[in-house]
C-alpha cells in the first residue's frame, strides 16, 4: 500500500511539472496562438476595386490561343543569323533537358515521359508550319505530353527557338 501511494505521488509530481512547463512555455510564447489572432470572415473586409486597364482586352496571349496554328506567322526572317544564335541558346535553356542536345528526344528529363519526346529533326516536325510549332510549344499537344510553355517562355523567344529548330533541317 505504501509503495502504491509513493508511486502515485511521484506520478502526480511528474504530471504537475510537465503541466507547469507547458503553461510556462505557452504563456511566454512570442507568436500569437491561432485562437488569439483575429479571424477574418468572408466579406468582412471591403472588396478590392480593380483598377482600370488591369485586364488586357486586346493583344496578348489570348490572340495566339484563338488563332489557328496555320494562320500564325513568325515575325522573324528564317535565315537571320542573330535570331538563330539566340534561338540556339534558348533551346538549350528550355528544351534540351527533354529533347536532348542532338534534338533526337534523348534528353534526361524527357525519358520519364510517355509518349517520349519526339525527334525535332524528323521530317514530320521539320515540315510542320512554324505557327503550328508555336502553338504546340505554347499550349501543349492535345492528348500529348509536350508541356505548355506559354507562361514560361516569352512570345518572341518562342519564335526564336522555332527559327533555330527550322534552321537545323531534317536529319539526313
Ligand atoms: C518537360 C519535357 C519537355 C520539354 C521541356 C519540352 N518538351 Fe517538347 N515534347 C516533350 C514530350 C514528352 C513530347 C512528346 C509529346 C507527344 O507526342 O505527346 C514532346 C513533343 C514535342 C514536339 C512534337 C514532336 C512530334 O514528333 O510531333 C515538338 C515540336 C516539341 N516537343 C518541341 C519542344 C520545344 C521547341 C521545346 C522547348 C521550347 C520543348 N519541346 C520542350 C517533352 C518536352
Amino acid at each position: 500500500m505504501k509503495r502504491i501511494s509513493i508511486l502515485a505521488l511521484l506520478a502526480a509530481v511528474v504530471l504537475m511539472t510537465v503541466y507547469m512547463f507547458l503553461t510556462l512555455y505557452d504563456e511566454n510564447l512570442k507568436i500569437g496562438r491561432m485562437w488569439e489572432t483575429p479571424a477574418v470572415r468572408p466579406y468582412e473586409e471591403p472588396m478590392l476595386i480593380m483598377e482600370k486597364a488591369v485586364i488586357p482586352v486586346k493583344g496578348g496571349e489570348a490572340v495566339f490561343r484563338g488563332l489557328r496554328g496555320e494562320d500564325l506567322i513568325s515575325p522573324f526572317e528564317n535565315s537571320d543569323p542573330q535570331v538563330i544564335e539566340a534561338g540556339k541558346s534558348l533551346y538549350f535553356i528550355y528544351c534540351a533537358q527533354c529533347h536532348g542536345k542532338y534534338f533526337d528526344g534523348n534528353g534526361t528529363v524527357g525519358q520519364s515521359f510517355h509518349p517520349l519526346p519526339g525527334d525535332l529533326q524528323s521530317v514530320r516536325v521539320q515540315s510542320r508550319p512554324q505557327g503550328i510549332l508555336f502553338k504546340e510549344i505554347s499550349y501543349g499537344i492535345p492528348n500529348g505530353r509536350q508541356p505548355p510553355l506559354a507562361t514560361t517562355i516569352a512570345v518572341m523567344d518562342r519564335w526564336r527557338i522555332i527559327t533555330y529548330l527550322k534552321s537545323l533541317g531534317p536529319r539526313e
